[in-house]
């Protein structure tokens, strides 16, 4: 390197000239660099991870028995771990404004630069899953099953983008989000986290929200990376309750749960979070072969590996896979991990440093580790401009953007599962509410909004509509009335038309593990009165998985599934209520109908056999896919470019959809594919390519699919080899269906 350039980073880096800190050479070669003078106890203090509990001012337990997560920095505690653990990430802290994000966590990297030898930045991560939904005044998008009700990545594209602005400037860096465990298991409490129960759907979603966060010139020159977690399988509990054990065969596992991980890794995630619980038997985060072999080795992925909360001592207090902490970190270390959330003490460090003194884990294992820690922190600019975060919130006009934004995902995600001729209501009805939580903001966000999750409305702003505010909004304050169970009786005589809200408190992770998803108590009460009373009546669920309501669907006149739809929830809701939207949601999972059974739609034949309608009259309430509009869509002209393909050739599909309805209305195109006789059992039907459009009354248009036979009518075995078999496949769209022959 000539002088010129010296002198150049001189300037640049004027806290060191030493190579690594050099942002012009490239990040390898800082790296080789860094490592070179890095001791041990530097290299593990790179792997390690603390919460933010044990670097603050307050103590004590919050309200869901959690350590409290504000953001008060106690220098001394964060002082200590860098002097004598060096340790290089941290996470996590209830919302506060930006400004106060950003104090805080400049006033890490000063310390961290004043009291470290080698100047490494930290990262720090957040849980940011539905917006930048832990900083005060940012905008919040809904939840990600609502995301997925939308059919439409436009939205999630504008969700990450909003993330970024919010707050990659602030130092959050490490975004842990999206969720991509598939939301097959109706019953698991992190259900509402996901894009629901396709794969097609998820990757999709996957795709879009990793290149935007990822690489949004918006930002520059602060940077971001997404966190694809929780690898693998750790959606689908057996149970049902979050972090116990699945058991998922390998076919399964290839063919479900690995291809939103690999739409993720293929756009270039720089990081992952493992599964807390076990897969057939073997906790993940001990498992060498899926987070060696399967996660590196077979789908590609090259950067951060992290564990989730505490799970290295998981392995000895919960899986007794180790019979010490210590064999715990061995098994971990060994299995692939990269980074120790862990959380509040660095024991693991400790013990990891033992390991490698007495030789049972190499050098080169903790560098291949600390490389990749390096490489995230120098590809998200943390050594050079984007080390130290500055205060400031997005301009109002950008803001504005974002909340408008925020409001049509809002509104798309809205699914209208049943309509007898009473939706849109006719104005000038008096509208009877019940359900207590028509009344509250919380119901509407669910947990990860502003705390864990919230017991009371206290966090939210005041600004924020509840249902029953924006019900008064949109059909005035004298139409809209609200009624207990003791008044309902007296109240109900006035009533034209009662709108039942049906929803929960919110929760998170294994807070939420239900014992059933019935109502219970004053809620069914007050559920049976309305069925009772005659009167024509809406219900509305505001849920993040399904309550087992199906005796209320089959007796109500309109039925709302509103999922998570979050801080502007309850005006999308009143919009399709009034009809001001035409609503156009989708499920992005099977609605079951009863307890003791739930079928996904891409089910397997035989799941399909009603054996008695006394008994099974039905697989599902409703299944993924279904959602009403005001208008009608009539599909026809199904045409195939030809009937035979061979493996290299592409058949293009076109189909005709018009809206006959008298409401200009949004419609998505889903196109199935159904692979006849095959060796091994196929789903009755599965997407294989989807488009959103919006159509005006009478507006007819053709839509295509290019069918690639090695993309679209392939299937894994349980080795994860593709395979291509010849013979006849169904295509499926709207109503109407086709064949074609794959010689
Ligand atoms: C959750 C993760 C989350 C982490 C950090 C864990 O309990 O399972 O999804 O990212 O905490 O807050």
């Amino acid at each position: 390197m000539g002088p010129i350039t010296l002198c150049f980073v001189m300037n640049l880096s004027s806290y060191s000239s030493e190579p690594y800190l050099d942002k012009i050479l490239s990040i390898e070669v800082r790296i080789d660099d860094l490592l070179t003078r890095m001791t041990l106890e530097e290299k593990i203090g790179q792997m390690t991870q603390i919460d933010i509990a044990a670097i603050t001012k307050a103590s004590g337990i919050d309200e869901t028995g959690e350590k409290k997560k504000t953001v008060e920095l106690d220098e001394a505690k964060f002082i200590d771990l860098i002097e004598r653990y060096k340790v290089g990430n941290f996470v996590n802290g209830d919302a506060v404004d930006h400004d106060k994000w950003a104090t805080y966590i400049k006033r890490l990297q000063e310390l961290t630069l004043e009291h470290s030898r080698l100047q490494i930045p930290i990262i720090y991560g957040m849980d940011h899953i539905h917006g930048a939904n832990n900083v005060y005044g940012a905008t919040m998008f809904p939840q990600s099953i609502n995301m997925a009700a939308t059919f439409d990545p436009v939205h999630t594209e504008n969700e990450a983008k909003s993330i970024g602005i919010e707050c990659a400037h602030l130092g959050h860096a490490w975004i842990y989000s999206p969720v991509l465990g598939l939301g097959k298991n109706p019953f698991w409490p992190r259900f509402f986290e996901t894009y629901g129960e396709d794969p097609h759907l998820a990757s999709v979603l996957a795709d879009r929200f990793v290149h935007t966060l990822q690489e949004n010139p918006q930002t520059r020159p602060y940077k971001q990376a997404a966190c694809a977690k929780h690898f693998l399988g750790y959606s689908d509990p057996r149970s049902g309750w979050d972090r116990t054990p699945a058991m998922i065969p390998d076919q399964q596992l290839y063919e479900f749960f690995v291809p939103a991980f690999q739409a993720a890794i293929d756009a270039g995630v720089k990081t992952v979070m493992i599964n807390s619980a076990e897969i057939n038997g073997i906790p993940v985060h001990a498992s060498h072969d899926i987070l060696t072999e399967l996660l590196r080795s077979k789908l590609g992925f090259k950067g951060v590996a992290m564990t989730d909360w505490g799970d290295i001592e998981r392995l000895y207090t919960w899986h007794h896979t180790a019979p010490t902490v210590k064999e715990a970190v061995f098994q971990a270390v060994t299995a692939g991990i990269d980074v120790s959330l862990t959380p509040h003490d660095p024991q693991f460090a400790d013990l990891l440093k033992e390991l490698v003194n007495e030789g049972r884990i190499s050098q080169e294992r903790i560098d291949l580790s600390v490389q990749r820690i390096l490489r995230l922190k120098m590809e998200l600019g943390l050594f050079d401009d984007a080390r130290f975060p500055i205060a400031g919130e997005p301009d109002e006009k950008t803001r504005a953007k974002y909340q408008q934004k925020s409001k049509e995902a809002t509104l798309d995600s809205i699914v209208l599962l049943k309509n007898e001729g009473i939706l849109p209501i006719k104005p000038g009805r008096k509208i009877l509410v019940v359900g207590e939580f028509a009344k509250t903001r919380r119901a509407l966000c669910g947990g990860w909004t502003y705390v864990w999750f919230a017991r009371s409305d206290k966090p939210f702003p005041k600004e924020m509509q509840t249902l029953y505010s924006a019900l008064q909004d949109e059909f005035g304050t004298d139409s809209v009335d609200y009624a207990t169970l003791e008044n309902f009786d007296q109240k109900s005589q006035d009533a034209d038309l009662i709108l039942s809200v049906i929803s929960s408190e919110p929760y998170a992770e294994l807070l939420g593990n239900f014992t059933d998803q019935v109502l219970h108590g004053v809620h069914a009460e007050i559920a049976q009165k309305v069925m009772d009373s005659g009167i024509a009546n809406v219900t509305v669920v505001i849920e993040g998985r399904p309550l087992l309501v199906t005796d209320i669907f089959d007796a109500t006149d309109a039925f709302i599934w509103a999922g998570l739809p979050g801080y502007y929830g309850g005006g999308a809701i009143a919009q399709v209520l009034s009809g001001k939207w035409n609503p156009n949601g989708k499920l992005p999972f099977s609605y079951p109908a009863y307890p003791l059974h739930f079928s996904p739609y891409n089910r397997k034949w035989m799941e399909t056999l009603v054996y008695h309608e006394d008994i099974n009259p039905r697989i599902s309430l409703a299944d993924f896919g279904s959602g009403l509009s005001y208008s009608q869509f009539e599909y026809s002209d199904l045409e195939l470019s030809t009937k035979q393909i061979a493996e290299d050739e592409k058949l293009v599909a076109k189909i005709r959809v018009k809206n006959t309805g008298p409401f200009v209305g949004k419609e998505t195109i889903m196109w199935f594919l159904k692979d006849d006789f095959a060796s091994i059992t196929r789903p009755i039907r599965e997407l294989a390519h989807f488009e959103k459009t919006e159509l005006e009354v009478n507006e007819s248009k053709v839509f295509e699919f290019v069918i690639e036979p090695r993309k679209h009518l392939t299937f894994p075995d349980k080795t994860g080899d593709v395979l291509l078999e010849k013979g006849t496949f169904t295509l499926m769209v709207g109503d109407l269906e086709t064949s074609f022959t794959l010689n």
